[in-house]
């Protein structure tokens, strides 16, 4: 198989699932281990646009599996992995969370999960499936995290998105009952825009800011980071 890159796109991907920052800061730290990724079996939950998994495909993965919620985050996903000549070792399932994936480990696991803390509304032309996680912005990332050890290959690992305004101890303690550990590979600063801060929710923004969320003026902006989580016993 040789993946092919095209120098002109040719197609225009659907704008609902244009990659973000978020997406941006996660493939870039991927590709700081990429040696990790080479003949790794990877599974992303939420794969939207499918690039993350198509970055993954070009660091070498010997199989890509996706999972998504939205019929046209699969369809998307798809074609673009499709055209970069992966069809072979890709395959993405709708579904949610963990469900496609019952009974099956995975030497890497990727998410940048909707879990922002707002109730379900659509911000800026994306469906509220994007980015809504819940007043808290736990829904999701919970149950990410609670399947999290019985997904994962011996020695096997996740690296993720995580708001810092989105609490970084819960998420610790969620992972420490199943033996395993965080840790903070990267911060980024994202910029909130002014749709999604007016739909924050509001105990969130007066308990973050000054702390994670950082105001100037009209300007917010947020802590995110991309963890890495694998067996405690790794992360001493
Ligand atoms: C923030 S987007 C990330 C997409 C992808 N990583 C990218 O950069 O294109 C979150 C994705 O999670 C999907 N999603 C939302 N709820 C889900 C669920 N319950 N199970 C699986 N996927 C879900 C959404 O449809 C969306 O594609």
């Amino acid at each position: 198989m040789t993946p092919t890159t095209a120098s002109i796109p040719a197609r225009a991907p659907r704008a609902a699932l244009r990659p973000s920052e978020y997406t941006s800061a996660l493939i870039q730290v991927l590709r700081g281990s990429a040696a990790q990724v080479r003949g790794a079996a990877v599974l992303e939950i939420g794969s939207g646009s499918g690039v993350v998994l198509a970055a993954l495909g070009a660091m070498g993965a010997a199989s890509l599996f996706g999972v998504d919620i939205e019929d046209d985050a699969i369809d998307e996903g798809l074609t673009l992995l499709r055209e970069l000549g992966y069809a072979d070792i890709a395959k993405i399932e709708r579904g949610d969370m963990w469900l496609p994936t019952a009974g099956r480990r995975f030497d890497l696991i990727v998410a940048n999960l909707p879990h922002f803390p707002m109730l379900p509304i659509e911000v800026k032309g994306r469906l509220s499936t994007w980015s809504c996680g819940g007043a808290d912005g736990r829904q999701l990332l919970n149950l990410f995290l609670e399947g999290l050890a019985q997904h994962l290959a011996p020695g096997g690992r996740a690296v993720i998105t995580h708001n810092a305004f989105v609490s970084v101890e819960s998420s610790r303690a969620i992972l420490q009952r199943q033996g395993l550990a965080l840790r903070i590979e990267h911060t980024f600063l994202v910029n909130i825009p002014d749709v999604k801060l007016a739909l924050l929710t509001p105990g969130v923004l007066a308990a973050e800011t000054g702390r994670t969320i950082h105001c100037y003026g009209p300007h917010a902006f947020a802590d995110m980071h991309i963890v890495e989580i694998g067996a405690a016993e790794n992360f001493v």
